[in-house]
């Protein structure tokens, strides 16, 4: 099992949108995939709406070890793809975590998963929190969505120095550019020459495109509502890259 997080400490880059999309093309794949929707304010159950989305349960009974964690999850929400949509209790987890010893609640969770599970896409919430912490941990890779901008760039150097303090593995972090547009004199610039502010090429582009937008609207993810958008042909790319770094194939 393999577990990848779409994590930034910035608010509505995109990180769930890639979230859904990657779960969903996992899922295509034949990658038995879970997607864990781990932001309090459930962004990501309304782009699955379409699957006829049910209700997160309270989290109180999983973080006490009274269920396991099975229990939360909505099967097959498309055909490989299961789901643990979130719940507003969700925001007792850091709580909980900052009480707990150790570093590995959330691996203890997802660990009776391994054997039906091929990878798990964790959707966070964008704050810097214990649960952060840990998914940066846990997870084998961390895509962070940038929007070319200098604001953006900036709060990645800001995750990488969090990342070196904390020994939590550099390397996994993985950045793209999320909504880029074109048309924007300071997008075209940044994305030309990533290196001069990035230590690391970037060749994963998400275009800025209205129909993402209607993921939320449609309750859909891209591959379902637009398969021949130019978006929707970058998540695929972006699959593909991913899948050859957490297999190395
Ligand atoms: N590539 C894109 N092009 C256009 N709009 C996009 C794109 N990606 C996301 N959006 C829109 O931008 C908004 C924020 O996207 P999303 O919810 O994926 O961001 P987020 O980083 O998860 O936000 P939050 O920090 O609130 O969890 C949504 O309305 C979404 O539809
Ligand atoms: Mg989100």
């Amino acid at each position: 099992m393999r577990t990848i997080a779409f994590y930034s400490p910035k608010g509505g880059v995109g990180k769930t949108a890639a979230a859904v999309n990657i779960a969903y093309l996992a899922s295509q794949s034949q990658c038995k995939t879970l997607l864990w929707d781990l932001d309090p304010q459930g962004a990501a159950s309304f782009y699955l709406a379409g699957a006829e989305m049910v209700k997160g349960k309270k989290l109180s009974k999983l973080l006490e070890g009274k269920s396991p964690i099975a229990k939360f999850i909505h099967e097959d929400v498309y055909p490989n793809l299961d789901f643990i949509p979130a719940h507003s209790s969700f925001r007792n987890f850091d709580i909980k975590l900052e009480h707990e010893a150790g570093n590995d609640m959330l691996r203890q969770m997802l660990a009776p998963l391994s054997e039906d599970t091929s990878l798990v896409v964790l959707d966070c919430p964008p704050t810097l929190s214990r649960l952060t912490e840990q998914v940066l941990e846990l997870a084998d890779a961390v895509y962070v969505p940038l929007v070319p901008t200098w604001l953006s760039l900036n709060s990645w150097i800001q995750l990488r120095d969090f990342a070196k303090d904390k020994k939590l593995g550099v390397k996994k972090l993985k950045p793209f550019f999320s909504m880029a547009d074109r048309r924007k004199r300071l997008h075209r610039e940044v994305i030309a020459s990533p290196e001069d502010y990035l230590d690391q090429p970037l060749d994963i582009i998400i275009p800025y495109a209205s129909v993402v937008e209607r993921m939320g609207e449609e309750g859909l993810p891209l591959e379902v509502l637009a398969p021949r958008s130019v978006a929707a042909a970058s998540f695929r790319q972006m699959w593909a890259r991913i899948k050859q770094q957490l297999w190395k194939r």
